[in-house]
């Protein structure tokens, strides 16, 4: 019998500080909540039992996220890996990837995430300019950076990915190029390079409103994300997804599995579920969370966000796989749903290729230049 393949993903909501960037759910001052958060977790993973029958689901890939997942004891990683590996089926060959942030890493904990499965490192960096760090409220600077990441080699992880941010304030063109070719040089199998995006409620957006930084214009920016793909690209990474570049065969799995729509099952204080059809989410917030476990009424924990209907789910299969570069395979689509996009979008589609924003190449629908120019900057607007 085919087994069902879902992913699977932890949050660990606490940082040593918040990012003036950052709406993660993550919460920082909050370390003495973590041994009861760890305990909720664990119970969470043990009691979930929405997939009818365990042994009829193979886990592809597993992502520790954050927040800050290095922050903790890996002690509690270890033991929540544990816990995912006495209830599930885990594929020999899954991806199991945690974030690790410079500064909270030592070479303990990266020997204890290797013996306890972890298979790739994904380190946030965002620049190599520690003036520019120190602006986004980071707690570390470059060269703990470069400690972290040879650790990790020293370690023997073989799979690491590194983030970066362009579109910060002050930025210049000439420091993301610079950053660009310092990691290169590292020679890490990923790397994501994001434009930052300014969310409501953060500090940043608070600076902006005072007038205190500037955000450089749309035309540096753009100019900073072709860069990007064009120094990438020269160097060997394959740009998979609006953000994502990789070394063949070292694409994210677990992102992948999630703009081609797969399932995942998510643990966690506001982890993000979506199996059967259905998207739902934990209560973001540390302190409920746990709460409604010590006093086993965990139900209370979930939000559902949507049971889609087939016409949604297609939609949606549309919509997220158009941010890999790639975009979607009408077989592919026909091979998951019934009928064919070009026919079912007609109207849609026609409109984005006549603004040269989409365009159909062979059995692919993808974004053009312009329409990734577009997305990078305006995703939300854009869907
Ligand atoms: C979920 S965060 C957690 C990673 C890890 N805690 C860290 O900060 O190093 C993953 C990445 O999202 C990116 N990110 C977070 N907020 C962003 C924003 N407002 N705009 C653009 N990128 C953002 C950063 O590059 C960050 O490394
Ligand atoms: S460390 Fe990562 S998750 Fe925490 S606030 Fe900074 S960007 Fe957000």
């Amino acid at each position: 019998m085919n087994k069902k393949e879902i992913g699977i993903y932890i949050h660990i909501p606490f940082c040593k500080q918040k990012c003036y960037y950052c709406d993660f759910y993550s919460c920082s001052n909050m370390e003495e909540w973590i041994p009861r958060y760890v305990k909720s977790l664990i119970k969470e993973i043990k009691q979930y039992d929405s997939i009818e029958e365990q042994n009829t689901t193979l886990v592809k890939t597993i992502y520790i996220g954050g927040g800050t997942p290095s922050l903790i004891n890996s002690d509690n990683i270890v033991e929540i890996m544990q816990e995912i590996y006495n209830k599930y089926d885990v594929d020999e060959k899954a991806e199991i990837t945690i974030e690790v942030n410079p500064g909270t890493i030592t070479l303990e904990k990266l020997e204890n995430y290797k013996k306890a499965g972890i298979n790739r490192i994904s380190i946030g960096l965002q620049s190599t300019h520690n003036h520019l760090l120190q602006q986004l409220g980071r707690i570390h600077n470059y060269y703990e950076f470069v400690d972290t990441y040879r650790l990790a080699r020293e370690v023997g992880f073989e799979n690491i990915n590194v983030d970066l941010m362009i579109g910060l304030p002050n930025q210049t063109i000439l420091e993301v190029e610079d950053s660009l070719q310092e990691i290169i040089s590292l020679e890490p199998e990923h790397i994501s390079v994001y434009s930052l995006i300014i969310e409501e409620g953060t500090v940043i957006k608070k600076q902006l409103e005072d007038g205190k930084i500037k955000l450089p214009e749309e035309e540096l920016e753009r100019k900073m994300y072709w860069l990007t793909k064009n120094i990438l690209e020269k160097n060997g990474y394959i740009h998979y997804e609006i953000s994502n570049f990789a070394k063949p065969n070292f694409e994210s799995k677990h992102n992948l599995d999630c703009w081609n729509q797969k399932e995942y099952i998510g643990f966690g204080a506001s982890a993000h579920s979506y199996i059967n059809g259905i998207r739902y989410s934990n209560v973001p917030s540390i302190e409920e969370y746990i709460k409604n476990y010590e006093e086993k009424t965990p139900n209370k924990n979930i939000q559902i966000h949507e049971k889609q209907s087939q016409e949604e789910k297609q939609k949606e299969y549309m919509l997220l796989g158009l941010r890999k570069i790639d975009g979607i395979s009408v077989q592919e689509f026909k091979n998951k749903f019934i009928g064919n996009p070009i026919y079912l979008y007609h109207s849609e589609l026609e409109k984005l290729v006549k603004d040269n924003l989409l365009e159909i190449d062979g059995d692919n629908i993808k974004l053009t230049n312009k329409g990734l120019d577009f997305a990078n900057l305006v995703w939300e607007s854009f869907v």
